[in-house]
């Protein structure tokens, strides 16, 4: 009978350990409603049933207000980030320092409207599975000498960055090789900025005057495989053939607007303006 009286307690010991068990693992709708954001976010559900990534939206006056908590924010299952300044007041945000460094899950992060006049060092580092990265300020609006500079290492740590967008900054001028560690940056975007001089779009030239860049030129090779670019509405005049961005060994699809080509580069594999495959000239 010891026997199976011992049965009998070993099968409702069983079943006591796997209805804790089933009590204690987080069913979707429980890790779905322990989700919480500070009050100026909202968020959603991905569409995936359980998959518990959640997109948050958060709309603050500034990024460093009195009341702005970005700091709050819920590491586990935010995965994407969309950040919005208030676009009535011109007020400058700062970006905090590491302000985003806690959100390890994060794919995509998106600032707009945000009136950030530095990116600076490491601001990112941390997000080592972003994938993609939008900084929009709309800084032309707050004022023509608002720009948008960037540390020289102000990108470091993003390693699986694909896209990056900086469109609509009044950005004059990026750092030399300051895409050097977003070794699988595929779509660059710096649409209406300020630059004026092909030099100054982060790439290196083949054979630079000078060296005064702290990275050897060997070890840059982030940046170099982006296949698309767009630098149009920008202010080059001229595009030379020893430009940095002629280092770009894929590049498919570019929207390069440059008045008073004096001389087209010869990408490798890129024909010449007359025959363009999909990007165009101004
Ligand atoms: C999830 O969303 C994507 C894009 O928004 C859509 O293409 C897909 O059909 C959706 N899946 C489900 C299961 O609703
Ligand atoms: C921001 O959130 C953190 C964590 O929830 C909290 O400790 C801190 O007091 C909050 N700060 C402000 C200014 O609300
Ligand atoms: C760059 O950004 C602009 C503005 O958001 C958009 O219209 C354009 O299609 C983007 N270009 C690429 C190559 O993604
Ligand atoms: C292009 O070159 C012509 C002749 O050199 C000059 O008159 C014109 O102003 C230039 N355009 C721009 C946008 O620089």
């Amino acid at each position: 009978m010891a026997c199976r009286r011992r049965g009998v307690v070993s099968l409702t010991a069983a079943a006591v350990i796997l209805a804790l068990l089933l009590l204690m693992s987080p069913s979707p709708t429980l890790s779905f409603s322990k989700y919480e954001t500070p009050d100026q976010c909202s968020w959603s559900a991905d569409n995936e049933t359980g998959s518990g990534r959640m997109s948050v939206l958060c709309r603050v006056r500034t990024l460093d207000g009195e009341g702005t908590n970005l700091s709050a924010l819920q590491v586990e299952g935010t995965t994407r980030l969309r950040v919005g300044c208030s676009q009535v007041l011109l007020f400058e945000s700062s970006l905090p320092p590491q302000a985003f460094h806690r959100l390890s899950q994060l794919e995509e992060l998106i600032i707009e409207d945000c009136k950030i006049l530095q990116l600076p060092p490491e601001s990112f580092t941390g997000l080592r599975d972003l994938k993609r990265l939008s900084i929009n300020t709309y800084n032309s609006e707050w004022g023509s000498g608002k720009s948008l500079e960037l540390a020289p290492n102000s990108l470091y740590g993003l390693k699986e960055l694909q896209i990056l967008d900086l469109a609509d900054n009044n950005i004059r001028a990026f750092p030399e090789d300051v895409f050097c560690s977003l070794g699988n940056l595929q779509t660059l975007n710096l649409t209406r900025n300020r630059i004026r001089d092909a030099s100054n779009l982060g790439y290196a030239s083949k054979q630079p005057a000078y060296e005064t860049s702290s990275i050897p030129r060997d070890e840059c090779t982030g940046g170099l495989d982006v296949r698309a670019l767009d630098v149009s509405w920008n202010q080059l005049q001229i595009l030379r053939g020893d430009s940095g961005i002629t280092r770009l060994r894929q590049l498919r699809n570019y929207n390069i607007c440059i008045y008073n080509i004096t001389n087209w580069p010869r990408f490798p594999g890129m024909p010449y303006p007359a025959s363009l495959p999909s990007g165009y000239l101004i």
